[in-house]
């Protein structure tokens, strides 16, 4: 369980990129974060993983305060984020990007991850032994949540997973979320294509200059005439 308080970051210290932000995910399977481009979201996400480097405010997980880990503890921890444009390693082959994200756990039991994995993702089957630069955008995008899926994340943070992908692939993907979500994956998403992060998800923040404007259930906000008109084009 991921909540935060009064959660405030940015790059420079006194230079605040968001500040105040709180936000429980509690049972909710899936939780959107929703602002304009330069809003703060990413910065937001990259502080939950200790990737900041400056910060205050709390960050609870499962009891367990979490800000001021290192990223690799948080992970360890099973907060596993999908950078924005991706972020596999090109240069190997898929079997071995998977490989990676497994690599804590004994051989049998990783094979049988990837396997899972590729069950989730047949079409990284037909591309195991192909170097991850060579994939498409939206194959890229699947090693990497396929990836992080690998260590079994309680939490998984996406930033933007659609970005550059033909329809079909973003389709294929928001199925796929809930699914994650039902296996015990839950799931922290920034989504640029607004009217889908909300459909997808039970709870969200609209986020605005770093701080949050709107919280509520996402039904809520997909009916909210604040939110139609700055994100979704309607009114
Ligand atoms: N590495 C960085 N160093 C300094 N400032 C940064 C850095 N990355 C982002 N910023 C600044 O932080 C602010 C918030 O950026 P952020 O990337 O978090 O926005 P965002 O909501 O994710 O936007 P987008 O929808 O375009 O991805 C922006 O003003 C940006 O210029
Ligand atoms: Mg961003």
């Amino acid at each position: 369980m991921l909540s935060i308080t009064n959660f405030r970051g940015g790059y420079y210290k006194g230079a605040s990129i968001f500040d105040c932000i709180s936000l429980d995910l509690r049972d909710h399977a899936i939780t959107s974060i929703v602002g304009s481009n330069g809003a703060g979201k990413s910065t937001i996400l990259r502080g939950v993983c200790g990737l900041l480097p400056w910060h205050a405010g709390e960050v609870q997980f499962d009891g367990e305060r979490i800000d001021g880990l290192a990223p690799h503890e948080i992970a360890r921890r099973g907060v596993r984020m999908v950078v924005e444009g991706r972020g596999t390693f090109s240069g190997l082959s898929v079997l071995e990007n998977l490989n990676i994200g497994g690599y804590r756990l004994s051989a049998a039991h990783r094979k049988g991850r990837v396997e899972r994995e590729l069950v989730r993702f047949p079409r990284l089957r037909e591309r195991l032994s192909q170097t991850a630069g060579m994939l498409s955008g939206g194959e890229q995008q699947m090693l990497a949540i396929a990836r992080a899926m690998m260590a079994d994340p309680r939490i998984l943070i996406l930033d933007e997973p659609s970005q550059g992908l033909a329809p079909i692939i973003v389709d294929q993907l928001f199925d796929l979320f809930p699914k994650l979500a039902r296996d015990g994956t839950q799931i922290l998403l920034v989504e640029q294509d607004v009217g889908r992060g909300l459909e997808v998800s039970q709870h969200a923040i609209v986020i605005e200059k770093g701080r949050i404007k709107l919280e509520g259930s996402s039904a809520d906000l997909l009916e909210d005439p604040r939110v139609q008109e700055a994100f979704l084009g309607l009114n």
